[in-house]
Parts: C-alpha cells; structure tokens; sequence
C-alpha cells in the first residue's frame, strides 16, 4: 500500500478533482484540503444527488473518513456552517471527524465587500474574481492584519475586534459552532502518516491560478501546486506520496486572462451545454478552448504529477475533428514553445496555438471501463497528452461515481 495521494488542478480550476477526490478517498482515512476557500466549488454526483462542497473536503460523504481544513485556507465561517448544516440534515455526522486548524484565516465581511467593491469598480479590467473576499483576506494575513480561528477565543482580543469589525451576532454564532472542530491540522497529519494511515490532499484552484506560478495577475491568492501542500498544511515534502495532476478533456477558465487555444461561437455554447461549463461558485458561464499542451506541460513541469486523471472525455462526443495544441508559435520569431510562459510577462497576442487533429467519435462511451474499451481515436487522443510526461492512470467518461476508467489502482 502506498500512503498519500495530492490531487491537484492541472489548469486554470474546475478540471472536476471532486470526482478523483471522492473515487481516491474510499480507500484512505482522511482528506485534507490545504488551500483557497469558498472560491473552489467540487461537484459530486452520487446515485443520481448533487452534492456541491465550497469549503468541506470533498470526501464528506464517506463517513468514516477524517476531513481536514488546513492553516493555508481562509474561511467564511457562516458558509462553512452552512455547509456542515446542509450535510447534518442528509444524515452526515461531523463528529469528531471535521478538523479545522485554529490558525486558519478567517474571511471577514470587510473582505467580500472590498473584492466585490474591487470588482465593480475595475469595468472591462476585472479580474473576474467569485467576490468570497479570498485576496482581501489572504492580503491581510500578508500585512499581519488577519484574524485567525484561534484569535476569537482569546477573550482579551475579542471584544476589541467585535467591535472593530462589526461583525453580526450570526457571524459570531457561526465562530462559536466551529470551535468544537478546532485541532492542530499539521500534528494530525504527522500522526496519521506515522500511523500508516493513508490519506488524501485535495486540491483546490489550479495550478494556472497560482499565486506564485500561475499566470499573474490572473490568479487566486492561494499556492494551489504541490509545494501549498506542505505550507498549507505544514508537512514535510516527503509525506506527500503521489501527486495526481487532473486535466480536463478540453480547457475552460473563468475570469480574465489569455486562453490562447479560446472557442467561441457554436461549438463553445455546444461544449458549455453538454459539459454543464457554469461555475459551481458564482454560477458564471466557464470560457472553453480546445485541450493546450503548453499549459499542461508547464503544469506538470512545477508539480511533477506521477499520474494524470483524464476528465470529461464523453463531453467531446460528436465534435470533428478533436483538437489538441501541443506548441505555441511565435508569429513573428516563428519560435515554438513547449511550455507555455506561466506570468503575464509575454505578448500572447503573437503566440497561435498549433494543433494536432484527431478524428471525432459519436459512441456513448459512458459504460467504458477499459482503455480499450474506448473508440480508437480516444485512445490515440489520450496517448498523445501523455508526451507531457505522466500517465492517464484515469479517465472520466460520466459524471457519476462509477464511470470512470482506473487504468491503475494508485493506492496498490
Ligand atoms: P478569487 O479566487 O475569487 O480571488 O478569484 C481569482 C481568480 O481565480 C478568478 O479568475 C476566479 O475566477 C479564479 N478562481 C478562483 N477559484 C476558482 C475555482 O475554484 N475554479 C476556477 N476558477 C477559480
């Protein structure tokens, strides 16, 4: 048994990690989640039920599993409640399961008012952000200016910052509910790890929205690559065990920012249509773009994926030809580039996306369960992402829990 598996977004969010999350967790003992906050929204479909976590692990439904939130998150303390509350009524004990690490930030009612403010104020520069207040608050804890879990239960502060910070009696109430869960998240991983007990780290965001590696400014605020597992959490390189970069069948984003392989037209609304591409936080329609290899390569490049989880292949039924961009061309130099440039620091507007065509297929390939099971020209669409430099050990081909093609069992 190999211990820990991180699942990380290989793009820009929204790659469907909720999914791997919820297939990898049934054989682990916790679920950590070591960045971002109500920003992230991962869609589970179990028998038929949406299940939507913004803040809770996506783990939540096994009910034996531990769910960590780590000090590298912030957190709305009324939507966390909310949260717990909408789980507690579907029968979902959080008992001496739920940890929240007392020295996780907390997102302040001032800090959705600036991002929204921000936001409304910024016309056609917006960032596009989902207005949860995550860089105000992440902004202060960088200025020493944030409020910890744990500062609400020292009495001497709590009064003081009460009043400071007006804050409601259904925000306090929400801070006192969570103080039952409060635990250190770091030792709890140590000791799990030194138990032999394996558990998963989940991702949230991806790794083009990295603060430090995304593509700046178009990003969120938090390390959302391998190394924010081990700040976030606080835990050695070491005990991260395998990483499984997720990459959806084609790209989306939301937001600003270049997506040089962009769809627009027919084929976006047909590609948002069948794919539900509608954000799960803001409910924003998702941009789509073909698959872009650049940005793939450049993702595995700073997070060393030892496996790729390939998801939402049914979604490409019936479109011809199937595009993958494996370089940027420079228009003017002519230059070609692997990897795509990670900051805003280049003119994209000279970069053009080279494609390589693959066949379109129109089997329903959600019963597929074996590679082979897939039409031919899937299989040579899959193994061309592979020169990236990992493996497809999994493959999405359903929303549901079970349609999903495990071409290796990552905890054996
Ligand atoms: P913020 O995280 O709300 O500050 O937003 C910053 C940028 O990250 C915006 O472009 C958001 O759309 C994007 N973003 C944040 N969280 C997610 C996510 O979970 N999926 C996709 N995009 C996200």
């Amino acid at each position: 048994m190999k211990n820990n598996i991180a699942i990380l977004g290989a793009g820009w969010g929204d790659e469907g990690k909720g999914k791997i999350v919820d297939l990898l967790v049934a054989n682990a003992d916790g679920v950590f989640r070591f960045n971002g906050g109500a920003n992230a929204g991962h869609t589970l479909w179990v028998d038929g039920h949406k299940y939507v976590t913004h803040l809770l692990p996506s783990g939540v439904l096994y009910k034996d599993v531990k769910l960590a939130l780590g000090q590298g998150m912030v957190i709305d303390p009324i939507e966390l409640v909310n949260e717990i509350e909408s789980f507690e009524i579907q029968g979902i004990d959080f008992t001496n399961r739920l940890y929240i690490d007392p020295a996780v930030h907390i997102v302040l009612p001032r800090h959705k008012i600036e991002d929204g403010d921000k936001e409304d104020a910024a016309g056609d520069k917006k960032l596009g952000t989902t207005k949860r207040g995550i860089g105000p608050c992440y902004g202060d804890k960088h200025r020493y200016a944030g409020l910890r879990l744990i500062d609400f239960f020292r009495r001497e502060d709590i009064v003081d910052r009460m009043i400071k910070e007006n804050l409601s009696a259904e925000f306090m109430s929400a801070i006192i509910r969570l103080a039952i869960y409060r635990h250190d998240v770091s030792l709890l991983a140590y000791q799990m790890n030194d138990r032999g007990q394996p558990v998963v780290f989940e991702g949230a965001q991806a790794a083009l929205l990295d603060i430090d590696h995304g593509q700046y400014p178009h990003v969120s605020s938090s390390s959302a690559i391998a190394g924010g597992i081990c700040t976030g959490i606080g835990i050695s390189p070491h005990t991260i065990g395998q990483l499984v970069g997720v990459v959806k069948a084609y790209a989306t984003k939301v937001g600003a920012g270049k997506m040089t392989t962009e769809i627009t037209g027919d084929l976006c609304e047909h590609i948002r249509k069948v794919g539900g591409e509608y954000g799960a936080t803001t409910g924003r329609p998702r941009r789509i773009g073909w698959l872009d290899l650049p940005t793939l390569h450049y993702a595995q490049r700073i997070n060393g994926f030892t496996s790729l989880a390939l998801t939402k292949l049914d979604c490409l039924r019936g479109i011809d030809p199937l595009r993958i961009c494996f370089t940027y061309k420079d228009a003017k130099s002519n230059k070609r580039m692997l990897f795509s440039p990670p900051a805003d620091t280049t003119d994209y507007s000279k970069l053009e996306p080279v494609y390589h065509d693959f066949p379109g297929f129109d089997e329903d390939i959600s019963g597929a369960r074996k590679f082979e099971d897939l039409p031919e020209t899937l299989q040579n669409y899959c193994n061309f992402i592979q020169q990236v430099g990992a493996p497809i050990d999994l493959i999405g081909v359903g929303p549901n829990r079970d349609q999903i093609i495990v071409r290796k069992d990552l905890w054996k």
